[in-house]
């Protein structure tokens, strides 16, 4: 497989991020606001998934992976937690076409069996019937946790090699990651306003690039993830490097070469 860590080298930056990593959050707030029940906040934010992941398509973006429901989000109502699964559910039997004609490849992760059988199937179809499509990656987070995820890749690599006991390496517990298809996220959005990472992808955000803003999911625009991409390109991706080093390389930012560090 196609093995590279931003602890084991430095990797390739560019203009645009390869894949970007979105807290989607402030769905119930904005509808409180709007004085809504914090449910029409989560249909808006359907809404904003789609153009976001149009915008990505256009903008060449190649990964887009999106934190739909995290492991602790089950503490919720009851009701919300119903609701959020049928518009879940919804999104799986009804996207699929349009997914397929913008060429982009529908990845599901997270722990989907708490959702019940037809959504474990909905999820395993449209896999199935996106794999070919290579445009853009969107991967859904759901039922996911960054500790869920990492116990669930060194259990399988564990039993991958029954009789190694010590010296296990990034090269074999990478496979095992529920994103191991995927490069380590360039960027990292939360909207929201909220600075927390919240059991999101937590060994892949090693060497992200952290984007917050106030902007509230539903309110999230192509306009909105421009900036946030315009921000990412005037970092300085150093890994560790100096600056100088840097820009011996040929800058480790997008416009490279002429970047002064604060
Ligand atoms: C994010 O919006 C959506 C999910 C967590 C499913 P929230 O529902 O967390 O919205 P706020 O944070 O209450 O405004
Ligand atoms: C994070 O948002 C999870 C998702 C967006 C799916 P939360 O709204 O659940 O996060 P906390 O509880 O404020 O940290
Ligand atoms: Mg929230």
């Amino acid at each position: 497989m196609n093995f590279s860590s931003s602890t084991r080298e430095v990797l390739e930056v560019r203009d645009v991020p390869r894949h970007i990593a979105i807290i989607m959050d402030g769905n119930g707030r904005w509808a409180r606001q709007r004085h809504l029940p914090r449910v029409a906040g989560h249909g808006r934010g359907v809404e904003t998934v789609r153009e976001i992941t149009r915008t990505c398509v256009r903008r060449g973006v190649e990964y887009l992976t999106l934190f739909a429901f995290s492991s602790e989000n089950w503490r919720r109502p009851a009701e919300e937690v119903s609701l959020l699964r049928q518009l879940f559910l919804a999104a799986l039997e009804q996207e699929i076409e349009k997914l397929n004609a913008n060429g982009i490849r529908l990845r599901v992760i997270g722990d989907l069996a708490p959702f019940g059988q037809r959504i474990v199937e909905m999820a395993a179809r449209a896999e199935a019937n996106t794999a070919a499509n290579r445009r853009l990656t969107l991967t859904i987070c759901a039922n996911y946790g960054g500790r869920w995820d990492l116990l669930q890749a060194v259990s399988r690599m564990v039993q991958r090699f029954p009789d190694q006991h010590e010296g296990f390496t990034e090269e074999q517990l990478a496979p095992f990651l529920a994103l191991s298809y995927a490069p380590e996220p360039d960027l990292f959005i939360r909207t929201g306003g909220e600075q927390r990472i919240s059991n999101f992808v937590l060994w892949q955000l090693a060497y992200t690039e952290l984007f917050f803003t106030r902007t509230l999911w539903p309110d999230f625009d192509a306009k909105a993830l421009d900036e946030a991409i315009g921000w990412y390109r005037e970092r300085e991706r150093r890994f560790g490097r100096t600056s100088d080093q840097v820009l011996a390389a040929g800058g480790g930012g997008a416009d490279k070469g002429a970047r002064k560090v604060g």
